[in-house]
């Protein structure tokens, strides 16, 4: 398939110096429904998740834990693998900045950028944030401390590389002008425009007051600035600097998307520092960057110390890994900041997806094995004031899903979704098919196909979003094909495929009932 299109989507690569929680499962899960989705649309998808080993941050940690930082970052790593394959997240790759094809791809862009002049020595003294790793003046501490953790900085002077970032202010304007859809959420958008227009300062790209990370080409004793390096990332995955890296890193004119997904507190790192150092090196630029919110837990900030640091692997474990993914994605509309509670995913599971989906799909197979031996009937003449709202509602699901999809809105898509799960729910009610089959009417048929019909399009349409349970769905259904393989465009519609003479096969409950939430997660 020479013509088809790529699209290539990312999340943050992950600091290793803790284990992951929810903020960090929340990106992976929200870029592997994309990726999902962009796969049945017939989209060549690279997805790449991985981890970000280098820098101050991640030696302390390791100084602190008693070992090397090898050592220390070799005991983490598998713990946020381990958590890709608990979120069932299809990354096609998995990138660690340890790794020498970085290292190369690392030392790669920095020389372009110098051979571009916009690189050169001088001395940085000013402010530093650690967890944050980032370079901060004393105009933008609050309270001397870090303005965007809230903790303590420290005073650095030492020897460091700059990057001659205050050249690119008005080219970086231009960019984001002309690709509206390049900084996103809009509000994102307005704050980056009027960070710029604050005046951008050169940015210092080095370091000399430790030792663990890249170092700098031709001048050994200063180490690459960990933002630089660990942007160039998304570069190392596709072959950088091999041509290779093209077939995934084309630019806007090629029509290939590049889509970064982060968390706002990482926003300028994204959307101005690494444009800016592609800009420099002439190299394409993502299509986009989308800034997600940040999850509370009972209404207060995740912290260490508070001990509220809810643990992905105990939440899936308990509660099931689709369940998780959907509570994510519907409670919270993406780009918003979120609260994450236990009885607040409970409700979710307990009336959307045990009620309201879970039972259409235990109702529909039970009556097909009840009425009609277990197999789906042939589709009859659908009735004006039955099948007639269902037909139009299902309509538009498409391009509606679509539409949401596009703007990385999944919330929104999940409410079209779950609109159309509730209607046909009110359709079995309507239609009574436990009437008609005590009255031998012929209308039966109809209504059992309609059903299956409805379920299999809802299967495919929450694959993205919960791809164990969509399997599960058409499973039951006696549907055979790997919904992986489907193609949204052609089988989205009622009637798309014929699944008269399936064989049902009805199984455990989809979405089982939870009582009482048993994970300790303390209240604020
Ligand atoms: N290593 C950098 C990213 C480099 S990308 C070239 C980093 N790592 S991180 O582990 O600190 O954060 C990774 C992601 O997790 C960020 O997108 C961040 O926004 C997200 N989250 C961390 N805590 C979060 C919440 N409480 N809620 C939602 N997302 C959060 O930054």
């Amino acid at each position: 398939m020479a013509d088809m299109k790529s699209f290539y989507i990312t999340t943050p690569i992950y600091y290793v110096n803790d284990v992951p929680h929810i903020g960090h499962a929340y990106t992976t899960v929200a870029a592997d429904v994309l990726a999902r989705y962009k796969r049945l649309k017939g989209y060549d998808v690279f997805f790449l998740t991985g981890t970000d080993e280098h820098g101050q941050k991640v030696e302390k940690a390791a100084k602190s834990a008693g070992v090397g930082p090898e050592e220390f970052v070799d005991s983490i790593v598998p713990r946020f693998r381990a958590l890709c394959e608990a979120l069932n997240s299809s990354n096609d790759d998995f990138i660690r900045t340890t790794e020498t094809r970085h290292k190369r791809a690392a030392t790669a862009l920095w020389n372009s950028i110098s051979k571009s002049g916009d690189i050169y020595l001088g001395e940085y003294e000013d402010w530093y944030c650690t967890p944050c790793e980032n370079f901060l003046t004393e105009g933008q501490l609050v309270n001397m401390k870090c303005p965007d953790c809230g903790r303590e900085v420290e005073r650095l002077k030492e020897q460091s590389y700059f990057f001659a970032l205050s050249k690119y202010g008005e080219k970086l304007k231009a960019y984001i002008e002309a690709n509206p859809g390049f900084v996103a959420p809009k509000t994102k958008k307005n704050e980056i425009l009027s960070f710029i227009d604050e005046g951008l300062r050169d940015l210092s790209v080095s370091r000399t007051t430790f030792t663990w990370g890249v170092p700098v080409p031709g001048d050994e004793k200063h180490i690459m600035y960990v933002w630089i390096e660990a942007l160039t990332n998304y570069l190392t995955a596709t072959g950088f600097p091999d041509e290779t890296y093209l077939k995934y890193w084309g630019g806007v004119e090629s029509g290939h998307e590049v889509v970064h997904i982060i968390g706002k507190d990482i926003l300028r790192f994204h959307s101005v520092f690494w444009p800016a150092f592609l800009m420099s090196a002439g190299l394409p630029l993502p299509t986009r960057v989308f800034a997600h919110g940040w999850w509370t837990v009972n209404g207060a900030k995740m912290s260490k110390s508070t001990g509220n640091v809810v643990d992905p692997f105990a939440v899936i474990e308990e509660y099931g890994v689709d369940q998780f993914r959907y509570f994510m994605l519907r409670e919270v509309r993406f780009g918003l900041d979120g609260d994450f509670s236990i009885p607040a995913l409970v409700r979710r599971i307990n009336s959307e997806l045990a009620n309201d989906l879970g039972n259409l799909l235990s109702r529909t197979v039970s009556m097909i094995e009840k009425y009609t031996d277990g197999v789906i009937p042939a589709c009859g003449q659908g009735r004006e004031e039955f099948e007639g709202p269902v037909d139009a509602l299902f309509s538009n699901l498409g391009a509606e899903v679509e539409e949401c999809m596009e703007k990385l809105d999944f919330y929104e898509a999940l409410v079209k979704i779950w609109e159309r799960v509730r209607e046909v729910n009110g359709y079995v009610e309507k239609s009574a098919p436990w009437k008609l089959a005590k009255e031998g009417d012929a209308a039966l048929p109809t209504v059992l196909y309609k059903l299956a019909d409805t379920l299999r399009v809802i299967g495919l349409s929450i694959y993205p979003f919960m791809p164990g349970s969509a399997t599960g769905i058409w499973t039951q259904l006696g549907i055979k094909s790997d919904i992986e393989e489907s193609l949204f465009d052609s089988e989205i519609a009622l009637g798309s495929i014929d699944i008269s003479g399936l064989k049902v096969d009805k199984g455990a409950p989809l979405f089982p009932r939870v009582d009482e939430p048993s994970i300790d997660v303390e209240p604020a």
